[in-house]
C-alpha cells in the first residue's frame, strides 16, 4: 500500500487567445502548484482490474480521471496488472484548482512506477494531455509559465515571488462548467497566437489578471458577491474558469479577517509550492 500527495494548482494569471482548428483555444497562463492536496492510495495486485474508490465525487467508475488514466497506461503493462486506487479528497471539484487533472496525473506517474513501466516523461506527458488540458502541468511537476492548451512550458529561472508565501483560496457555493465559459459569447479572446516571446517572461509572470472574469462574474453573481467582499481585505483574482478566487496576503492575520466574512464560501489557507510533491515518485 502506497499513499501519494496529488496537489492542486492556481492559474496566478490566464490569458485566453485564439480558437484553434482542434476546438481547444490557446491560451498564456502562470500555473503555481499550492499545497492544497487530495490522497491517493495505491493497493497493486495481479488480477488485472483497476478498480476506484472516490467516493465523494459523483461520476461513474468508468468516467473517474484515475479510473481512466489507469486504464490508458494497462496497454504497456502486463495482463496481470491490477491497482485499487482509493482517493482521499481536500480539493473542491468544479473550483479552477486542477483537483481531478491533478489525481490523473498522479496515477499516471505513480503506477508507471508501481508497475515498474519505465514510460518516459514525454510518453506520460502525451498521455495525460488525452486526459485533459491540465493534466500535463502536474505530471511536469513544477511552477510554470505555459502555453499552447497548458502542455508547452516555458521554464525560467526568474521567480513570480510567490515561493512560500501564504495564499487564501476562496470556493464561492457555486460549480462552474469551463465549457460554457471558453463559448460564451462574452469572453473577449486576444488577438495573437499567444506564442510567449522571451522578452515578455519577466512581465508575465507578475500578472494577475485573468481574461474568464467579467465571463465567470455574470454569469455566476454568487461569484463576483464573493470576490467584492474579499476585495475589501485583499485583491481577488480567479483562478481557471472559475469557481475559486485566490489572493496573496501581506498580512497573515487577514486571514481571519476573511473567513469571517466569507462564511458562505470554503476558506483554505494555503502555501505556494515550486515543485510538486509527486516528482518524488519519479
Ligand atoms: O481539456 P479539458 O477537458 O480541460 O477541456 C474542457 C473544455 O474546455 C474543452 O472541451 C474546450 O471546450 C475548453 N478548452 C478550450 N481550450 C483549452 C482548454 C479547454 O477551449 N485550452
Amino acid at each position: 500500500m502506497l499513499t501519494a500527495l496529488s496537489p492542486a494548482k492556481i492559474n496566478t494569471f490566464l490569458h485566453v487567445h485564439q480558437l484553434r482548428d482542434d476546438g481547444f483555444h490557446n491560451l498564456v497562463t502562470y500555473f503555481q502548484l499550492i499545497d492544497l492536496c487530495d490522497e491517493l492510495t495505491f493497493d497493486v495486485n495481479d488480477s488485472g482490474v483497476v478498480r476506484v474508490d472516490n467516493p465523494t465525487i459523483n461520476v461513474a467508475e468508468v468516467d473517474d480521471l484515475c479510473y481512466r488514466a489507469a486504464k490508458l497506461l494497462q496497454p504497456y503493462a502486463d495482463d496481470t496488472a491490477g491497482v485499487s486506487i482509493t482517493v482521499a479528497k481536500n480539493i473542491p471539484d468544479g473550483g479552477g484548482l486542477g483537483g481531478g487533472s491533478s489525481n490523473a496525473a498522479t496515477v499516471l506517474v505513480v503506477l508507471n512506477n508501481l508497475w515498474g513501466l519505465g514510460l518516459s516523461q514525454k510518453k506520460l506527458l502525451q498521455l495525460g494531455l488525452q486526459l485533459g488540458s491540465d493534466v500535463p502541468i502536474f505530471i511536469y511537476g513544477n511552477s510554470t509559465l505555459a502555453s499552447g492548451r497548458g502542455e508547452e512550458f516555458i521554464p525560467t529561472e526568474l521567480s513570480n515571488l510567490l515561493d512560500n508565501q501564504t495564499i487564501i483560496v476562496v470556493k464561492p457555493p457555486v460549480h462552474v462548467a469551463t465549457g460554457k465559459i471558453f463559448q460564451s459569447q462574452l469572453l473577449t479572446k486576444r488577438g495573437d497566437t499567444g506564442k510567449i516571446r522571451d522578452l515578455d517572461i519577466a512581465r508575465l509572470i507578475t500578472c494577475t489578471d485573468n481574461d474568464f472574469t467579467p465571463v465567470v462574474y455574470s454569469l455566476y453573481p454568487e461569484i463576483a458577491h464573493a470576490a467584492e467582499r474579499l476585495e475589501r481585505v485583499s485583491p481577488a483574482h480567479l483562478t481557471g474558469t472559475g469557481a475559486c478566487l485566490y489572493t496573496v496576503l501581506d498580512d497573515v492575520k487577514k486571514a481571519d479577517t476573511i473567513i469571517r466574512t466569507l462564511d458562505d464560501c470554503r476558506v483554505f489557507v494555503v502555501k505556494a509550492l515550486r515543485r510538486s510533491p509527486l516528482n518524488e515518485f519519479k
